[in-house]
Formats: C-alpha cells, sequence, structure tokens
C-alpha cells in the first residue's frame, strides 16, 4: 500500500505512543496504547496535588475547572455540549447509570441484540429480576451482510417497550448500525410512551465521526481507554436533553447536588454532573484530556475516521487473499474493526502464536473469530507484515 494514504507525520506522530514501539498492535477495541504526554500529565497533575496541598482551596479550584475541560474535550469530539456529559469510570457505569435510572414498572418491556457485552447482558437481565421487566434478544448479527436492522429493531418493539439497548459499532462483527433511523423508529414506535435508546458506545467513541444530538439517541456510554487511547478509570455518558429530564441517579454524592451555605444538599445539578458521584481519580481526566489533544494535532476527527476506513479496508481486502480466512463481513468495514475466520485451525491457538511473534489481536468467542482492530495510528506496513505472518502460519 503506498503512502499516500498516510499523513506524511505519521511515523513521526506514533513516535509519540511508546507502546506502539515494541510490538504491532491490534488491540484497540481492547485497550488504546497511552501517548507519552498523557502518562506525563498523570504523573504531573499527581506532583502538582501533592506540591499544592491535597485538599487545599486552591487545588480544589484548580481540579474543578481541570474537570470541566475534559467535560468540554469530550463534548467536542462527541459533536455535543459539556452540559449532556456525565463523567464516569467506563462504559459499563454509564450503562448502569441510564439502566437503573429508568422508573421501572412491573410489566415493561426492554429490547435488547443479541451482540452486546457480558455486563451490559447481566445488567439488563438484573432489572429484569428485580421488577419484573420482561426482556427480548433481537437478531442483529445476522444482519451483518444483508437485512436491515432498522426493521430488526421496529419489528421487535411492542406496546410495552420503554428502552432499546444496542451498540453502535458491534463489537464482535465490527458492524455499524443505522443509529437514527433505529431512535427515530423507536421515539415514533407509540404516541403515549417514550421509547428511549441507550447505546453501548466501547467501539465508537474515538473512532467515528461524531455529532450525538444529530444521532437522536437517548443515552450513550463510552470510554477513555479504547479508541482514545487514555488510561484507563475515565469514561463518560451522553445524555440527551430530553431523557435528561426523566432519568433518576441511583448512585448519589456530593457532585451531583447544589449544596446551600451550610454544606445541605439541596437540589440536584441540572447537567451531566448529576450523575456523577465523589471524588475520582483527577489526575487520569488529564491524561484522557491530553490524549485526545495528542489525537487532534495530527487530525480531526473526519482525518481520523478517514484514515481507519482506508487502512482496514486494505486488511480486509488482503485478508481476502489468503484461501482460508473468510472476513465476516462480505463488503470493505465501515469502521476499525476486522473480524474474520481462519479455516482448519484454532482460533486462540493461531492468537497466542501471533502474540509470540509481537502481534496483538483478539478472539471472539460469538461468532468464533479472530478481531483485528485498525487506529489511524496504524502502518500499512504493520498491515503488510500480520498478513505475511497469517500466511507463515502452517503455511496458510
Ligand atoms: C461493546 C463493549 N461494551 C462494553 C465493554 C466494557 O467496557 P468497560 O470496561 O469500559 O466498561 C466493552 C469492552 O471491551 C465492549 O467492547
Amino acid at each position: 500500500m503506498t503512502n499516500s494514504l498516510s499523513k506524511t507525520d505519521l511515523k513521526k506522530h506514533r513516535q509519540q505512543f511508546p507502546g506502539l514501539v515494541n510490538k504491532t498492535y491490534f488491540n484497540f477495541g481492547g485497550q488504546g496504547t497511552m501517548p507519552e504526554a498523557a502518562l506525563a500529565a498523570i504523573m504531573d497533575t499527581h506532583r502538582y496535588i501533592q506540591q499544592v496541598g491535597p485538599f487545599s482551596g486552591q487545588i480544589n479550584g484548580w481540579l474543578t475547572d481541570k474537570v470541566n475541560l475534559l467535560r468540554e474535550a469530550i463534548a467536542t469530539e462527541l459533536g455535543t455540549t459539556p452540559e449532556t456529559i456525565t463523567l464516569t469510570e467506563n462504559v459499563t457505569a454509564g450503562c448502569n447509570i441510564a439502566l437503573w435510572g429508568v422508573d421501572w414498572r412491573r410489566g415493561d418491556h426492554i429490547l435488547m441484540t443479541d451482540c452486546e457485552h457480558p455486563g451490559i447482558i447481566a445488567t439488563v437481565a438484573e432489572i429484569s429480576r428485580r421488577f419484573g421487566v420482561e426482556v427480548s434478544i433481537c437478531s442483529i448479527m445476522d444482519t451483518l451482510n444483508d437485512g436491515d436492522p432498522v426493521e430488526v429493531i421496529h419489528s421487535n418493539l411492542t406496546e410495552n417497550t420503554r428502552l432499546v439497548v444496542l451498540s453502535h459499532l458491534l463489537w464482535n462483527t465490527g458492524q455499524v448500525l443505522p443509529l437514527k433511523e433505529i431512535a427515530q423508529a423507536c421515539h415514533n414506535h407509540s404516541s403515549d410512551k417514550t421509547v428511549r435508546v441507550m447505546v453501548d458506545a466501547a467501539q465508537s467513541v474515538g473512532l467515528l465521526p461524531l455529532n450525538l444530538p444529530e444521532l437522536e439517541i437517548d443515552y450513550y456510554a463510552f470510554t477513555g481507554h479504547k479508541w482514545l487511547c487514555g488510561p484507563a478509570g475515565v469514561g463518560g455518558l451522553y445524555i440527551s436533553q430530553e431523557a435528561f429530564k426523566d432519568l433518576n441517579p441511583t448512585f448519589i454524592g456530593w457532585r451531583g447536588v447544589e449544596m446551600d451555605e451550610q454544606g445541605k444538599p439541596i437540589a440536584w445539578k441540572q447537567d451531566g454532573a448529576k450523575f456523577e458521584v465523589a471524588t475520582s481519580a483527577y489526575p487520569e481526566y488529564e491524561g484522557l484530556r491530553t490524549a485526545i489533544a495528542t489525537h487532534q494535532s495530527w487530525g480531526n476527527k473526519s482525518d481520523r475516521y478517514q484514515r481507519i476506513c482506508q487502512l482496514s479496508k486494505y486488511l480486509w481486502s488482503q485478508l481476502q487473499n489468503i484461501e482460508q480466512v473468510s472476513c465476516l463481513k462480505h463488503t470493505p468495514p465501515e469502521a476499525g474493526l476486522v473480524s474474520f475466520q481462519v479455516a482448519g485451525i484454532e482460533h486462540k491457538q493461531l492468537v497466542n502464536a501471533l502474540e509470540q511473534q509481537g502481534f496483538l489481536l483478539r478472539t471472539i468467542a460469538d461468532p468464533d473469530c479472530i478481531r483485528a482492530c485498525v487506529h489511524y495510528l496504524t502502518l500499512p506496513e504493520e498491515i503488510d507484515c500480520l498478513i505475511t505472518a497469517l500466511r507463515d502460519y502452517n503455511k496458510i
């Protein structure tokens, strides 16, 4: 593949990511590799806090400013406003805020796809048990190559459906769901009951060029430690202005409330902070903010997404040339997740063997496949080396 794809400075830009130096990394969907500046920002913040006094008027004000700056940086990446963002620890925490925040009634119905992550499935199961909520699972996996996901969702809504749970970018097959059309089908479903749409955005934030208000979804839960390459432990939840009105907090603390002069809670915060609880690992916030700035210094979100698609198409087409390999998707990927199967080989064994050679990929259980994640940071040469390693493995 020619260099026409890469902005000439990409190789230099990559040098800021120490995790990319000694391995060929295809696991950004599991966890991203942090830029050096983000690691430094975390340590610098810890040091500064110690120097000024971990609890002091000066540091408390300084940290409040830093929290707001992170909220703004995330909002810019997501095409929304800071008030719609709740800072959390990870995707699952954000999903839990939305799932437990609904005023469930016995007989309500949740519709969930068959491609959701175990933590979300488990939360929905507990809600079902505790509140007598019915859950049904619809087959989205089958629509990877043909079929209409909007129609699948639409035809599975019932008169009791209150929430649809789905992912924007499916972590197993790499399919991107048409969220806007799905959200519209849900919101137009009933005139007397609102069907809300909760999105697991683990794989889409930091990858797709997003404008969340345009998608018309209600809740969008994400993390900073995957495609955004921030530290583990900082994520967020977008709540639309409309959905904010009827979502109640479950875990509650001083960060979510307004206080009077005696420090007594008197009202909920009227923005995303309502769902934040208490003290967090603030130096990690600076790590994520710095990681986002590092990406933006290379290119805007459309530039990055375009490069991801060019590279994933390249990987996909090279995989097609290996006889024993079949990609799950029959057309080029619309994002950076490329899932494939290798005939006659146990996938786990192959992934372990590749890891021994410095190629980091993962297996997926359902459907049984190997997943390679291509970031804008990926080099075409890395894809070529992976293809060679695959061909050399048992001479497939
Ligand atoms: C689709 C999806 N949902 C949820 C998660 C869990 O993410 P977190 O650990 O940030 O909660 C993952 C992580 O791999 C994922 O891929």
